[in-house]
């Protein structure tokens, strides 16, 4: 898949966040290993530890839906600049996946990171 296309997703799936409280919209599309594209975005609460981020509404969806399997993740926000995953999401992510690509873009460049490179030395169990 396009990457282009991938990031044009995410900003779509952006105008779907719920994000009252820090204003912060974030979209993420996530590629699985054979072509789907899941789509999540932050959904804030008022006891604000309850949020969940973009990227892990993403894989949430994916899981759920028998796709455990990612090659690549698009993440875009409404900031300035490009919005890099939370530590928490960089670990969701590694949950599933050995490597991955990780698609950024602050509006008009892209940036394309590996996941290892953001989440090197990750905590695993098995
Ligand atoms: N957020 C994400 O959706 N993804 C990240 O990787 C970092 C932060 C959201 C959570 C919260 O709703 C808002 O951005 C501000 O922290």
């Amino acid at each position: 898949m396009n990457y282009n296309v991938l990031l044009k997703t995410a900003y779509e799936a952006m105008e779907q966040a719920y994000a009252p409280y820090s204003g912060v919209k974030v979209g993420a599309a996530l590629l699985t290993y054979s072509g789907e594209v899941y789509t999540g975005s932050n959904v804030e609460n008022a006891s604000y530890g309850a949020s969940i981020c973009a990227e892990r509404a993403a894989v949430l969806k994916a899981v759920n839906a028998g796709y455990t399997s990612f090659t690549a993740i698009a993440v875009v926000s409404n900031l300035s600049g490009y919005t890099y995953p939370c530590g928490i999401c960089r670990q969701v992510l590694t949950e599933f996946v050995d490597d991955m690509d990780i698609i950024l873009s602050d509006g008009s460049h892209i940036k394309i990171l590996r996941l290892k490179e953001l989440f090197p030395y990750a905590f695993k169990i098995k």
